[in-house]
């Protein structure tokens, strides 16, 4: 039974109804009979059609055609009389190329999903006066389109050529473009000059292209002033680009790639930066203060990276700790090492980092006794995160002592001769290290010959003597920090020396006592060796330490390698987020909207209609749309543009 008020209801819209139709038939303005017409909006969708039907009004506005399977040869001539049509939607057909015979005066042409390989001038020079054009889910590439095709196009502001088959960024897009997106396409290179003039653009969108960091030139983006948002998700960086342009970029989107690397002016200037993502990288650390230049920053999302809360990563803390409430950052969860996987950096404590609040110091200072005393220059600072081979069988010159990039380590070594078999190795450590390895090295003619003799010595100690060396020789000594849990802050880069034996006439006959004092810790204080030499025990209780230390180091690197790195299927949400999900703005329903469907073929009459909603309130698509495949993100369908007939009350 219907209920009275629901009774009350269909009275009421039918009088409305009634009252509205009424006027609207009398008047019977032409219309093609397949076709409903009204008021300048003409529904020509879904029907089967081959061809656009003759006989649409002149004051026609809008021209629904999507979903039919209208081809090139279907598009009539007398199309482009129609000069107060503004919109015309031919989404999902059967088209080849790029529509002729258009209104003049379209401002919105929405062609995705057909076939089209080419955009020539001579289409788009006879609609001049296009803002809108949607191109996405065709076949167009880079070569077809033509060398100033878009000249004449001097009102385009939006272009999507989402999913075509473009290898680059067409070149000749006019300088109005606002919004460009060119998701999902094969781009592998951007040239600086694609880009060069469209100082207009605000929304550039490159999501699933082949972009990595040699693909996208130096400054490609620097010239874009305008540019508010730059998506570059599923991509394959492996670092973040440099050079963006600070003026006005608010949003950043780096999902999904492999990035490892955030270069250390890879943000710099971005002062009106809203938004930043990095989710699902390979970012383990974060140079220290890579954030400093976003003072509007709000959201930071950096989920899904293999975070090690080293000492590296310390900083990080004390900023989050810094950092006013309204900033929002999330993902910032350490991975490795083990004792802290799973915890959020911020909550750390400080003791955790294994750096014991020392600053990070940015020079390497290597000091020799007699005769050499070298001070490497101040390394610059922060360097990028590169691991140097370990030099294994160096050939150093005599004044190029310093190994390794000068960043972060300080090792000072002092080196005595004090016979001719012995030299006397002291250091200090300007950071606390665990362990250190010793080596040396005797300097032959053929160094391919000269075995390496190396200890592991303890954190706490700061000298060692070694013995047993042959007279008036050179050696080299070298010094590898050996963390386990601060392996990112130290890289394995020995820091060396080079020293000389004493010549022969200088032998001193207590060669034995210094060997003997090898093997027994030294137990006179008067000696200035005192305490230093570990005894045999000690050494290989060290030893076993740093096998246990390496085991632990190597489960670390292994770990974080294989850490919940997955790439996984991106949920539809980080497309959205992404911005190239959903655009309203094609066309909003603003209110619930009705349909009219004549129960009997004969004339209607006001008694005969049924009533019922097609776009209910909660979103809820009532009509299957035959045409579509399984879910995709087409904007152009899932933005409320009608899949059947609907009035504009
Ligand atoms: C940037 O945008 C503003 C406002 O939208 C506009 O006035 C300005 O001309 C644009 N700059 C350039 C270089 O196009
Ligand atoms: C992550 O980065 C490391 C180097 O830091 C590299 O060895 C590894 O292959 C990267 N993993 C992925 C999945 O890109
Ligand atoms: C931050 O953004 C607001 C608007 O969202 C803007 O008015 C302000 O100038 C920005 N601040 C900086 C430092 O750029």
């Amino acid at each position: 039974m219907i209920s009275p008020a629901w009774s009350v209801f269909l009275i009421g819209t039918k009088i409305g109804l009634f009252l509205q139709v009424a006027p609207l038939s009398v008047m019977a303005k032409p219309c093609p009979s397949v076709c409903r017409c009204d008021a300048g909006f003409i529904y020509c969708n879904d029907r089967f059609l081959t061809s656009i039907p003759t006989g649409i009004p002149e004051d026609a506005t809008t021209l629904y055609l999507q979903n039919n399977q209208i081809n090139n040869a279907g598009i009539p001539s007398d199309l482009k009389n129609l000069l107060k049509v503004e919109r015309i939607y031919l989404y999902h057909n059967s088209l080849d190329e790029f529509p002729t015979n258009l209104p003049k005066y379209v401002k919105e042409l929405h062609l995705q999903e057909n076939n089209i390989r080419t955009i020539t001038y001579d289409s788009l020079s006879k609609i001049p006066y296009l803002e809108e054009l949607h191109l996405d889910d065709n076949s167009v590439s880079a070569v077809s389109i033509e060398e100033g095709a878009f000249r004449d196009s001097n009102y385009l502001r939006l272009l999507f050529l989402s999913r075509n088959h473009l290898s680059t960024i067409p070149w000749g897009l006019p300088r109005t473009i606002e919004e460009l997106r060119l998701d999902d396409n094969r781009i592998s290179t951007i040239s600086s000059p694609s880009l060069q003039g469209l100082t207009s653009l605000k929304r550039l969108v490159l999501d699933g292209n082949l972009l990595n960091n040699h693909g996208l030139g130096d400054k490609v983006f620097f010239n874009l002033v305008n540019l508010t948002e730059l998506s570059l998700v599923r991509n394959s960086l492996t670092a973040a680009p440099v050079n963006l342009p600070g003026t006005n970029l608010r949003k950043l989107y780096l999902q999904d790639n492999h990035i490892n690397r955030v270069p250390p002016n890879a943000f710099s200037y971005l002062r009106q930066l809203y938004r930043l993502d990095m989710s699902n990288n390979n970012l383990s650390n974060l140079p220290q203060g890579i954030f400093d230049d976003l003072d509007n920053i709000t959201q930071l999302i950096l989920r899904n990276n293999p975070w090690y809360c080293g000492c590296k990563m310390k900083w990080v803390r004390d900023w989050l700790q810094s950092l006013p409430v309204k900033v929002n950052v999330r993902g910032l969860m350490c991975q490795a090492p083990e004792k802290v996987r799973g915890m959020a950096i911020k909550d750390l404590n400080a003791e955790l980092f294994d750096c014991k609040d020392n600053p990070v110091v940015s020079t390497i200072q290597i000091t020799t006794g007699t005769p050499n005393t070298v001070h490497p220059a101040q390394g610059q600072w922060p360097a990028p995160v590169t691991k140097q081979p370990d030099p294994k069988n160096p050939k150093l010159a005599k004044d190029q002592r310093t190994t390794g990039i000068p960043a972060r380590k300080t090792i000072i070594i002092t080196v005595k001769s004090v016979t001719s078999d012995t030299i006397h190795i002291s250091w200090k450590l300007v950071l606390p290290m665990t362990a250190l390895r010793l080596s040396w090295l005797k300097l032959d003619h053929s160094p391919a010959f000269g075995s390496i003799t190396e200890t592991i010595v303890t954190g706490e100690r700061s000298e060692y003597l070694v013995t047993a060396l042959e007279p008036d020789s050179p050696y080299r000594v070298c010094m590898v920090p050996m963390e386990t849990s601060n392996l990112y802050l130290f890289d394995e880069t020995p820091v060396c020396i080079e020293t000389e034996t004493a010549p022969l006439r200088m032998y001193n006959p207590t060669t034995t006592l210094n060997r003997e004092q090898e093997k027994e810790p030294y137990k006179n204080p008067n000696l200035p060796l005192a305490a230093i030499i570990g005894g045999a025990v000690a050494l290989v209780t060290i030893a076993l330490l740093a096998l246990v230390c390496w085991y632990v180091h190597r489960n670390g690197s292994l770990f974080s390698r294989n850490c919940a790195y997955s790439k996984g299927r991106r949920r539809k949400d980080d497309y959205a987020e992404a911005g190239t999900k959903k655009d309203n703005s094609i066309l909003e329903i603003r209110e619930t909207s009705f349909q009219m469907l004549p129960i009997s073929s004969e004339p209607i009459s006001k008694e005969e209609f049924v009533i019922h909603t097609i776009f209910p309130p909660n979103g809820m698509n009532l009509y299957k749309n035959n045409h579509s495949e399984s879910s995709s993100n087409r904007s152009y369908r899932d933005s409320g543009i009608p899949d059947s007939d609907h009035s504009h009350s």
